[in-house]
């Protein structure tokens, strides 16, 4: 069968090279891909945006593609779900009403409250002095959100008033995040550790993927600003059996069971960014209406199982029926990103060293790389993710780092401490 993957960064390139194990896989297409999914076997690239609908759809129509895959939010927001529901094709990913998980802060909160889905404490305001009083009553840090999409760098975290109420009066302004800040959402400040919990979903049927964890700061020692994520690994020890069925029972199933009897049920993956209380309560920091990057990296490479059958048992409806097998290893990623990054974003800097780097053990996934005059150069932002598998975390974080010291390009920047709350959990 030939499929297409919607999407260029890492995680649509673990999603294409999966896809591809796949037996009854003749081709992956990608659009519009990178330079690592070009050269992967049974792959071809497609000179087409992520976000063009139309041409995809006309693609998608053409060559006969039987799966599509859609990576990033941005397309599943817009409702290419919907659309190539409506043109007869599968698609595997949420349709419009669903990725308001995703799209708008508000209506997620919301949902929480309509279904008891522990949360921290919010409100929503789309008028200043109302969003300042009510961060008041909040104490500090406080959390403010912009509403909409905003390439991951909508929240911050105010450690003053001052900071509050400036962040606030620029949100609502459209100074900062332009439109997807005409809403904002003030919330409380959970604390205890964060991790990322997916499912492959259907209406009230899911199949749990391996637990895993991000790291979403720039700095070693999670400081510095947010970026979209520097690494991450599988499976993460703060989910632990007890808290993966208590993560199942008071979030993942009221959220697909309030949705299907909202008369949206769910279709694709889905991601519950989660704070795990001291007390082991897990609550809901936000959702994502698709996969992680950079967890789908390490738990990609944990999958024994073929990816292409499990949601194609999704799409029918059979979820149930399945097994799905885990490598009992531990894989663990590591992002490279580009100068500059996350406000840079510098492009076309030669990447040296990748071809000391595959062993069966280590997989390098590209994100931001292009080809150029037989050269792989960089393409801005988060470059690679740099993935091993090992007995544990430890020997994979090894592995991921000792591939890492032969790759080189200037200006080279990656958090060296990835892994390391695997190590030493609380
Ligand atoms: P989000 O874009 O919603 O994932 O937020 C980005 C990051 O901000 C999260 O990964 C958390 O580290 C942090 N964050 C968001 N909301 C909260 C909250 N209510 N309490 C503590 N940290 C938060
Ligand atoms: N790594 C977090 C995300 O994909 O949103």
């Amino acid at each position: 069968m030939r499929i297409l993957v919607i999407g260029g960064g890492g995680r649509e390139h673990a999603l294409a090279w999966k896809a591809a194990q796949s037996a009854q896989v003749d081709k992956v297409f990608v659009a519009p891909g990178n330079a690592g999914t070009a050269a992967e076997p049974k792959c071809e690239n497609l000179a087409i945006k992520a976000d063009d609908t139309g041409a995809l759809l006309g693609f998608a129509r053409r060559e006969g593609i039987e799966l599509t895959i859609v990576g990033p939010e941005a397309p599943l927001v817009a409702g290419i779900a919907d659309d190539f529901g409506n043109a007869g094709l599968a698609c595997f990913g949420p349709g419009r009403d669903c990725a308001r998980l995703e799209g708008s802060k508000a209506f997620t909160k919301a949902f929480c409250a309509r279904h008891n889905i522990p949360t921290a404490a919010w409100q929503s305001f789309s008028e200043a002095a109302a969003a300042r009083e009510y961060a008041r009553t909040l104490g500090l840090p406080v959390v403010i959100k912009a509403d909409g999409l905003a390439a991951g760098k909508g929240v911050v975290i105010a450690a003053s008033r001052e900071e509050a109420d400036e962040t606030i009066e620029s949100m609502l302004s459209g100074d900062a995040f332009g439109a997807a800040g005409s809403e904002i959402v003030i919330e409380e400040f959970l604390t205890g550790e964060e991790a990322s919990f997916m499912v492959v979903a259907a209406g009230e049927h899911f199949v749990p993927l391996a637990g895993s964890q991000d790291h979403k700061r720039i700095g070693d020692g999670d400081t510095g600003p947010n970026t979209g994520g520097m690494g991450a690994y599988s499976p993460a020890p703060v989910i632990t059996g007890a808290a993966r069925e208590r993560i199942e029972r008071e979030i993942i199933r009221p959220t697909l069971s309030g949705l299907a009897a909202e008369g949206t049920p769910y279709t694709g993956f889905l991601y519950a960014g989660l704070m795990i209380g001291e007390d082991g309560a897990p609550r809901l920091i936000e959702y994502n209406c698709r996969l992680g990057d950079p967890e789908t990296q390490p738990i990609l490479m944990r999958l024994d199982s073929d990816l292409v059958a499990l949601i194609q048992a999704a799409l029918a409806g059979k979820l149930d029926a399945l097994e799905v097998n885990w490598n009992p290893r531990a894989a663990l990623g590591v992002v490279l990103a580009c100068a500059g990054y996350p406000t840079g974003s510098h492009k076309g800097d030669i990447i040296r060293g990748l071809e000391y780097t595959s062993t069966n053990n280590v997989k390098v996934f590209h994100a931001g790389t292009a080809a150029q005059d037989g050269d792989i150069v960089t393409a801005g932002g988060r470059v690679l993710c740099v993935t091993a598998l090992g007995d544990d975390i430890g020997s994979a974080q090894a592995s991921a780092y000792e591939a890492i010291e032969k790759i080189r390009f200037d200006g080279m920047q990656f958090r060296r401490d990835i892994g390391s709350k695997g190590l030493s959990p609380r």
